[in-house]
């Protein structure tokens, strides 16, 4: 599974890259109002940072423009990859930007058969957004699974399935087992990716044994 980073905050993005584990970076328009910095600018600096894709989501909500905004956004450098919304509008959008050559992401995904459009659609990645799902009593990772299924049942549909609006470690692990091609992580929650009490321990325990023998090994 691929790994995203969900943040438009350049230094944690350049922090992760720098682990050579970070496949791309998606963004959204709250992600990028919390900088306080200029969109353009934002994605401009974040797609130097890391080689693979780096969703920039489109503000229009009425196809033409989407596209307008798309291509605009799409210029700012070869791994940007346009997210729009799952309207109509946006699945008309992502045709003709996919027809274009444009990657696009159809983010706010909340069922199988949304993802089922997206995908007839041409998108590049569609993004359930499991967190929210479980916000309101609904299983996030059931949709994934659900669309992992349907999308395996047709050879026709390439659509990678991003799993978004990750909160926990937890979520990580289950959509990994649920079979999406990438996880878009906050920061944070990728970092915690590592924490185990018993690793703690365990290396407390072998560098006190260690400092016991008296040895270094360089
Ligand atoms: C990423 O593409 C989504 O915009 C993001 O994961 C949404 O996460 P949230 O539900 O925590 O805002």
């Amino acid at each position: 599974m691929k790994f995203f980073v969900d943040t438009a905050d350049t230094d944690e993005i350049r922090d992760l890259a720098a682990t050579g584990l970070i496949d791309g970076v998606t963004t959204n328009p709250s992600l990028v109002a919390k900088t306080g910095r200029d969109f353009t600018e934002v994605v401009k600096e974040i797609c130097a940072m890391v080689d693979g894709p780096v969703s920039a989501e489109v503000t229009a909500l009425e196809t033409d423009a989407m596209v307008e905004e798309g291509r605009k956004l799409a210029k700012i450098a070869d791994n940007v990859a346009i997210k729009v919304p799952l309207t109509w509008d946006g699945l008309k959008a992502c045709r003709t930007l996919t027809q274009g050559g444009t990657m696009v992401n159809v983010t706010l995904c909340f069922s199988a058969n949304q993802a089922l459009l997206a995908a007839k659609a041409g998108a590049t990645f569609i993004s359930p957004f499991i967190g929210r799902l479980d916000d309101i009593g609904e299983d996030g990772i059931e949709v994934i699974r659900d669309i992992r299924a349907i999308y395996d049942n047709y050879d026709a549909l390439s659509t990678e399935i991003l799993a978004a609006s990750i909160r926990s470690e937890d979520h990580v692990k289950r959509s990994a087992l649920a079979g999406a091609d990438v996880a878009t992580v906050p920061p944070q929650v990728l970092r915690d990716l590592t924490k185990h009490a018993l690793t703690d321990k365990g290396l407390a325990a072998f560098m006190a044994d260690w400092e016991k023998t008296g040895q270094t090994i360089l």
